[in-house]
């Protein structure tokens, strides 16, 4: 049996990764707080603790954004949860200064994100899923009308019902497999590398392969590469070879505060000239450095006449056969359309990216409130608020999701701190408004 709660919040958030503690910190300080009418906010994370793609966490990767894009600094320069602000109480910013980068690693990152989340533990619950939310109209008890979000205890097993005039879903990008292609303890995901690979002895692991020519698939070759010095490590790409990111100036402008109004009050046509010309800013691309690092590699072993680094040109996985710990992996060349090639694996690694984040399912019930668009995908207010009938008053908002309504930067972090800002001057001005938010 549940138990049912009797406060209602103005805003639940789901999930507690980097866009929900940015909109943390955004309540916090916003000024409603010191007008002693503080926005109330509860989070609720099914990790165990706070995370950031932990399985992905490999030594030396770097973040893909300036520290500067941290969770708050472009929104409030002055807050105390800036990355500047954890590098002094770290006791690290005159060294973090001197080593002249941009780009620290994800491991700093997390632990920058550690070090935010520790100031709102009072407000996240842990091994905490949310199941569904439903709407509830209770005029008769007083309540009006209210939003319930049923949580379920990861480890209890038990449920909870916590009560919101508004839901913010921040759930994060969904792991992709290629159609047909199943995981198992030999088959696995970008997502769940570093857990997978802590499962198997590295002495068996004589021959590897990675699918995919995106950062996941270009770093995970070169930790595989580095990690198993006796082992055949070939990767897999779609392509004629890695491509690079473009993060040169004018197209990083693209991730700009600025572009999300361009983006979402321009024409279709705009819509799909931000696509064309800038995808190759943040999918299917790999960082310079990287990309030079596993050719380095390859070349050196070509010139040893030792080569265990392969690189499979134009290549995609047709079929996975599996038996026991054995894997053979059934290739397709798209050299010729023809060639069909099989090699066997001990571990075969998925790095084929993610869909975007879909509350759909989240929402239920609740979704029929929710409008669309001719190609079926929600409609979004400009503050994130996902566009309803009349009839429900209490307020869905989207950290993330949103690729189709305000652009590239909807499942990144280079806008968040920009992002959770408005979403809580939403909160408070529809407050304001006489909505009971
Ligand atoms: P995120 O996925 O981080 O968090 C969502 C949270 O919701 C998770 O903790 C999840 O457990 C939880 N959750 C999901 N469903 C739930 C439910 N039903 N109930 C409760 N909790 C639930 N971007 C960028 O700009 N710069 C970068 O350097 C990188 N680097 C990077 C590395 C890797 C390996 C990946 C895969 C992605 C990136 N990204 C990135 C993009 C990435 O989307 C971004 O960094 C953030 O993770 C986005 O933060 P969110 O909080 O929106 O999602
Ligand atoms: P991604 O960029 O979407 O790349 C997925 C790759 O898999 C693409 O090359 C894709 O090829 C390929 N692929 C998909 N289906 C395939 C199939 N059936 N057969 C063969 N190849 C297939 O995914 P990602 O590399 O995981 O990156 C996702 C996000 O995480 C990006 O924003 C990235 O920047 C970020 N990231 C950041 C870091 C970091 O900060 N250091 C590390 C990793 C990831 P097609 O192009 O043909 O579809």
């Amino acid at each position: 049996m549940g138990t049912r709660e009797r406060e209602i919040y103005d805003i639940v958030g789901i999930g507690f990764g980097p866009s929900n503690l940015s909109l943390a910190i955004a309540l916090e300080e916003h000024q409603e707080n010191a007008s002693g009418r503080p926005v109330t906010a509860a989070f609720f994370e099914r990790q165990p603790e706070f995370g950031w793609h932990r399985n992905m966490l490999l030594p030396q990767a770097t973040m893909q954004i300036s520290f500067l894009k941290d969770l708050a600094t472009f929104r409030n320069p002055l807050s105390k949860y800036s990355f500047v602000s954890y590098l002094h109480d770290s006791n690290r910013l005159v060294q973090f200064v001197n080593n002249q980068d941009f780009f620290p690693t994800r491991q700093e990152f997390h632990q920058y994100l550690q070090w935010a989340e520790a100031g709102f533990k009072d407000r996240v619950s842990y091994n905490s899923e949310v199941t569904e939310v439903r709407v509830v109209d209770e005029e008769s008890a007083g309540e009006g009308q209210h939003l319930e979000v049923e949580v379920r205890d990861t480890v209890g097993g038990g449920t909870r019902v916590v009560k919101a005039r508004n839901v913010t879903v921040s759930t994060g990008l969904v792991p992709r497999m290629p159609e047909g292609m199943e995981r198992d303890e030999r088959v696995w995901h970008s997502s769940e590398f570093l857990a997978k690979f802590a499962t198997v002895r590295p002495e068996e692991l004589k021959s590897v392969a990675v699918v995919g020519a995106g950062q996941s698939a270009a770093e995970i070759t070169k930790y595989l590469h580095d990690m198993l010095p006796g082992a055949q490590v070939s990767a897999i790409l779609p392509s004629y070879g890695y491509s690079v990111a473009d993060d040169t100036p004018f197209a990083n402008q693209v991730f700009d505060p600025n572009a999300v109004d361009h983006y979402y009050f321009g024409t279709e046509k705009t819509r799909d000239a931000f696509w064309r010309y800038h995808k190759n800013t943040n999918y299917s691309v790999v960082d310079d450095d990287v990309i030079r690092e596993l050719f380095r590699r390859s070349y050196e072993e070509e010139v040893a006449g030792a080569q265990r680094l392969h690189f499979l040109n134009l290549t995609r996985v047709k079929e996975v056969k599996r038996s026991g710990d054995d894997t053979r992996v059934v290739l397709h060349s798209l050299l010729d359309g023809e060639t069909e090639q099989e090699m066997d694996v001990d571990a075969l690694v998925f790095a084929t990216g993610y869909s975007t984040m879909d509350p759909t399912g989240l929402l239920g019930d609740l979704d029929r409130f929710c409008l669309r668009d001719t190609e079926g995908r929600h409609q979004v207010e400009r503050d994130y608020r996902v566009v309803t009938t009349p009839e429900l008053s209490c307020g869905i908002y989207l950290q993330g999701g949103t690729e189709h309504t305000h652009g590239l930067t909807s499942s990144l972090l280079s806008n968040i701190a920009v992002r959770s800002g408005e979403i809580a001057d939403s909160l408070v001005e529809r407050r304001g408004a006489g909505a009971k938010v």
